[in-house]
């Protein structure tokens, strides 16, 4: 009998180590490319921007799943590069050590000063590792014309922009000193994003975490994100985004927007944002559009989210005008409605805890506010909330009481 189960174990044992032993050979050695066996040097200063590309070629080529390495306890020093697909299978960018941008300006020319590391047509990516992504962005941030009115305003690359990509997995990454936006998706579907810290300083310009755009189905999960601009900033185009377990701070808030400007036509569709903590950010749930805009943002539930110290905890705000000159009143706008605001507590750092400043043209509509508690942080005044041309209800209890509402 003991020797039967013994037995019986042992083949359990065989059978362990052999499944094991095949989950190896499907990501062998042959399919892995680290940029070590392209030429890098990872000492941090030496150009390996060519290791990354060769790398990638190879990777992109095999038959079978591949696995681009970028070995830990390195530093890879790259300037822009673009890696494209199609592949020929599934690419696993492992991202062990750090991927730093190159400090000199003089790198990015006039074509390429958008990008740092561009992801383009790439169906079946994953990008993890528990590696860094460093922007190297002081250098940037010193000559932009919002650190220094005195400069031109130019532009200044983006750390990660995935461009059309299907089944994309962002996760398990540290992206910091992001140049200017820190991680773009743009003409996606399909695309997880998780675990990952992204931090650049507050005083950093245009350094929005996660940027979205033109893409659909789109789930962020469990994210830490301080920077200097929106924590989120979800664009025109996005339709069904999930986005859950954020913590925010310090930083602009999440943003729907901002749609409409230069009268284009914009559209945001369904998107629920989840279980989020702000410390200390500009905003917090918020919704900005210009004027003379078309197209809508609806479908949107912000739920389940605290608020500390935010500064606009629950705003829309369709007269949003960042331009040096002053933005004109215009016939059109962007029509907002079936708009949730649910379960948000906490305080503001400034009185008007909720705006809801809508376009008088196109006043916005469905607006619900449920179970809202927001006061003054510390305590020394009450909250107040203004509206202009918003259509709303409340369910359950809402604090501050909404503005020329009557039930
Ligand atoms: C809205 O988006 C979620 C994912 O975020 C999706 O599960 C749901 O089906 C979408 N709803 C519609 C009506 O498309």
């Amino acid at each position: 009998m003991a020797s039967t189960v013994l037995n019986f174990s042992a083949s359990l044992l065989t059978l362990f180590f052999f499944f094991l032993r095949s989950a190896d050979a499907e990501i062998g050695s042959s399919n892995i490319f680290s940029m070590q066996s392209y030429g890098a040097r990872g000492d941090g200063r030496h150009d390996d921007t060519k290791a990354l590309v060769d790398a990638w070629a190879a990777a992109c080529s095999s038959a079978k799943p591949a696995v681009v390495l970028i070995p830990k306890g390195k530093k890879y020093l790259t300037k822009h590069t673009t890696l494209s697909g199609p592949c020929k299978s599934s690419i696993l960018l492992m991202v062990k050590g750090s991927l730093v941008a190159s400090p000199e300006r003089s790198d990015w020319s006039k074509e390429t000063v958008k990008h740092w590391i561009l992801f383009s047509g790439v169906t079946s990516l994953t990008v993890t590792g528990g590696g860094t992504i460093d922007g190297n962005g002081k250098i940037w941030w010193q000559n932009s014309c919002k650190t220094n009115s005195k400069l031109p305003c130019t532009q200044a690359p983006t750390a990660l922009t995935f461009y059309s990509c299907k089944n994309l997995k962002v996760e398990n990454l540290k992206v910091v000193n992001s140049q200017q936006i820190q991680i773009s998706v743009e003409d996606c579907t399909h695309v997880k994003m998780s675990r990952l810290s992204i931090f650049a300083p507050e005083t950093s310009p245009n350094t929005d975490g996660i940027h979205i755009t033109r893409s659909r189905d789109v789930q962020v999960a469990d994210c830490t994100i301080k920077t200097g601009d929106d924590c989120m900033s979800i664009e025109d185009g996005t339709e069904n985004l999930h986005v859950k377990n954020l913590v925010c701070g310090p930083g602009h808030g999440i943003s729907i927007g901002s749609l409409g400007d230069h009268s284009s036509e914009d559209h945001v569709n369904n998107v629920t944002v989840d279980n989020v903590r702000m410390y200390g950010t500009t905003n917090g749930a918020r919704i900005k559009t210009w004027q003379g805009g078309k197209g809508s943002a609806k479908n949107i539930v912000f739920q389940n989210m605290i608020m500390d110290n935010v500064w606009n905890p629950i705003i829309i705000d369709q007269n949003y005008c960042d331009s040096s000159t002053p933005c004109k009143q215009q016939k059109s706008a962007v029509e907002v409605s079936n708009v949730l605001f649910k379960n948000i507590r906490g305080t503001s750092a400034s009185e008007e805890a909720i705006m809801l400043h809508c376009s008088s043209s196109v006043p916005c509509h469905a607006i619900t506010l449920e179970n809202v508690k927001l006061t003054v942080k510390g305590g020394s005044s009450d909250a107040k909330s203004t509206c202009q041309n918003a259509e709303w209800k409340k369910s359950g209890s809402v604090s501050p009481q909404p503005c020329g509402f009557s039930n």
